[in-house]
């Protein structure tokens, strides 16, 4: 991916992590998706009364992303992006659960991208879930 795409990527996830549903938590996060058919889709966190009900920004995004394109989606690059009470950035990267969804629809070449220690990180999913669950 082209250094240009990854910004708008990037921009797509903090625009996205403004429609946030988190009374409960107050973080906000975004997640900006593009797939291989080239299409971008977002998602933001959407929390519950019930707290385990509450949907990360990541699988909020993948679902539309099958939901439009079909179970053959793939996913090219992932961007996550997060805002907490403050309004800042922390270093923040996908919950395990969200990792083993993006794996479900990731490729060799599948990069993720989110706030790091110093800076945004791009890891592969093999990097971002050793061993993960396989059938
Ligand atoms: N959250 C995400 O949206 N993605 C992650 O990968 C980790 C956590 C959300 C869930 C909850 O609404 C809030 O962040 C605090 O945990």
């Amino acid at each position: 991916m082209r250094i240009m795409d990854k910004a708008v990527l990037k921009a797509e996830a903090n625009k996205a992590l403004e429609n946030a549903y988190s009374p409960y938590s107050n973080f906000k996060v975004g997640a900006a998706i593009l797939t291989e058919a080239g299409h971008l889709y977002t998602g933001c966190n959407v929390e519950n009364v019930s707290y385990g009900l509450s949907i990360c920004a990541e699988r909020t995004a993948i679902t539309r992303a099958i939901a439009t394109e079909g179970p053959g989606m793939k996913l090219r690059e992932v961007f996550v992006a997060n805002r907490d009470e403050k309004g800042q950035s922390i270093p923040c990267s996908p919950c395990g659960a969200c990792r083993q969804f993006i794996a479900e629809f990731a490729t060799p070449t599948t990069q993720v991208h989110y706030a790091g220690d110093t800076g945004d990180v791009t890891k592969s999913v093999s990097d971002l879930l050793p061993d993960g669950f396989t059938l």
